[in-house]
């Protein structure tokens, strides 16, 4: 894609969208409803068993044609058609993004660089599920000749994230006498308490990282090693209780695990947008071969959607668009994620990272500043246990908030009356704040005077409803892809790159340089440092 786009504010659809917005702001869902009896069924698409209601969002058919039509001047199009096709899209890394090539069909074929990636994506496939089974048939022995019974997957951000999501989505379908634990921080207590209790003999640790120089991934697989060895195992029993999911056969190898257990993928694929690639291996294990198929058949289901259904009925696209709308035109500053599913409840971690670092960016392709808000921030919790804490907020707040339910027509757990009470406080909430209540609906109901604007409810607040039957394997790729394709489109018109993440790297480097400070024998000058953080060093030299 080295095609050049203009300035967000030089396109003519940004400029006729910053007019059109100030004609639109005042007005109230309340009234875009009554104006139109058809609005509710109207603003709605539908994709591989995932309708969207969006006709609770601030917008009317015009706000519509023209975010299309901002779309097509940001060359949404080819875009789509350049990742799909293997272009390196991410410029700052010269590498093709290419997620979707992890579940494309065997009989597809996706060139990068001279080569068809998809055999070698389908021989990971197999390779993994060989290894799945024996670990859930119990074949795969430990060193004392007991099974597995533990999976410990060690990694972080996008090698972490994804893996603990997935797991806790579609626990319904586990092994349950099998045991998944996630180890992510380099506090050593995550670690401490994941082995809590465990036998060495029978458990199984994931080493997940693309570039396996991780620190946080490394310090804790190594401590992973020291704990099996300090269990009296042999260090050449290692190659049975250690794996890894990499791209980086020379430091796994390094690292003293047997390439053989080395589960592989390749550049192109993000950390970010990788949990359906090798680093699903504990998904895998989990849910079974079969079941992480279908899950793979969900994602290039909507990869297929994304690609090929106009505009005006795409769902990441119009979800993507609608983002923007807000960012830009309401100033709204966050996103909240609201699954009305208990087994979703790390989806709004999962999808801070696939968001944020994604779009949290200020530089265009062309290295420009962009002219724009860009990335809002993501965050959510399980609904109805949100509505006992922050959605006082998103009812009565001064801030725009828009909102994503998430709910499903059929419970994995069904329980008396609770699924239809779950699901009606969907409704209510969407419905509630949209709608809101007047003054003089509050009046109506006798409450004093005084007491009227504080139980008024403004409402045309935006939000909206995905509604799905059942949380399944294939149901949660189709979820998944959905997002990643709505991020893509954001990134798109605001023509940044969403797949690179730059702004981790400072952190990082400083981090190494303190620990040498931290860890020197003899006090060290630290005049490199602003007088804060030398202070803070100092202190914690003194206190630890
Ligand atoms: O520091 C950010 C990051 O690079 C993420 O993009 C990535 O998902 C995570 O760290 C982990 O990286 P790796 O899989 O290489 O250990």
């Amino acid at each position: 894609m080295s095609e050049k786009v203009a300035p967000l504010s030089q396109r003519p659809a940004w400029k006729a969208l910053t007019a059109h917005a100030a004609t639109l702001k005042p007005q109230h869902l309340r009234d875009l409803f009554k104006a139109d009896p058809a609005r509710g069924t109207r603003y709605t698409a539908e994709a591989d068993g995932i309708f969207l209601d969006y006709s609770k969002n601030r917008i009317t058919d015009e706000t519509l044609k023209l975010l299309i039509e901002l779309a097509e001047q940001s060359g949404l199009k080819q875009h789509i058609e350049a990742m799909f096709t293997g272009q390196k899209i991410n410029v700052t890394e010269n590498r093709s993004v290419l997620h979707v090539a992890l579940r494309a069909p065997k009989s597809e074929s996706i060139i990068v660089d001279d080569e068809d990636v998809v055999p070698a994506v389908h021989d990971t496939l197999d390779k993994m599920s060989a290894f799945a089974n024996k670990i859930r048939s119990g074949e795969w022995k430990g060193h004392t000749g007991k099974r597995i019974k533990n999976v410990i997957n060690i990694g972080i951000g996008g090698s972490d994230l994804g893996p603990v999501m997935a797991y806790e989505a579609l626990k319904h379908y586990s092994q349950r006498d099998l045991t998944f634990l996630f180890v992510s921080n380099v506090d050593g207590t995550d670690f401490a308490e994941a082995v809590h209790n465990l036998n060495a003999d029978e458990t199984l640790f994931l080493i997940a990282s693309k570039t396996f120089t991780t620190l946080e991934t490394m310090t804790n697989a190594h401590s992973a090693r020291d704990w099996f060895l300090a269990s009296g195992a042999p260090e050449s029993e290692i190659a049975k209780h250690f794996a890894a999911l990499s791209t980086n056969e020379k430091l796994v190898s390094e690292f003293g695990i047997d390439t053989a257990n080395m589960f592989g993928f390749w550049d192109w694929v993000g950390g970010r947008y990788s949990m359906d690639s090798a680093i699903g291996l504990s998904t895998m294990i989990a849910i079974g071969p079969d079941n992480f198929r279908s899950m793979l058949a969900g994602f290039h289901a909507m990869d297929v959607h994304f690609r090929t259904t106009p505009l005006e009925k795409n769902l990441p696209a119009l979800m993507g668009l609608l983002t923007v709308w807000y960012t830009d035109f309401f100033d709204a500053q966050t996103v909240a994620i609201l699954p009305y599913e208990q087994y979703l409840k790390r989806f709004p971690a999962y999808l801070q990272q696939l968001t944020m670092e994604s779009n949290g960016k200020h530089v265009t392709l062309d290295g420009q500043h962009v002219d724009a808000d860009t990335g809002p921030i993501y965050w959510g919790e399980p609904g109805t246990n949100g509505q006992h804490s922050f959605y006082q907020l998103i009812h009565q707040g001064t801030r725009l908030i828009p909102c994503d339910f998430i709910g499903f027509s059929k419970s994995l757990n069904v329980l008396g009356r609770h699924h239809d009470m779950l699901m009606a406080n969907v409704f209510a909430q969407a419905e509630a704040l949209a709608f809101g209540k007047t003054a003089e609906e509050v009046k109506a109901e006798g409450v004093a005077e005084a007491l009227v604007p504080h139980k008024v409810f403004e409402g045309n607040r935006p939000s909206n409803v995905l509604l799905a039957e059942e949380l399944t394997p294939e149901l949660l790729g189709k979820l998944i892809a959905l997002y990643e394709h709505n991020v893509f489109t954001q990134g798109v018109i605001w023509s940044i790159d969403s797949f690179d993440q730059w702004g981790v790297e400072l952190g990082k480097v400083l981090a190494t340089k303190i620990l040498g400070e931290i860890e020197a024998p003899t006090e060290p000058a630290l005049t490199n440092h602003d007088t804060s953080t030398a202070n803070l060093i100092r202190r914690y030299r003194s206190t630890k």
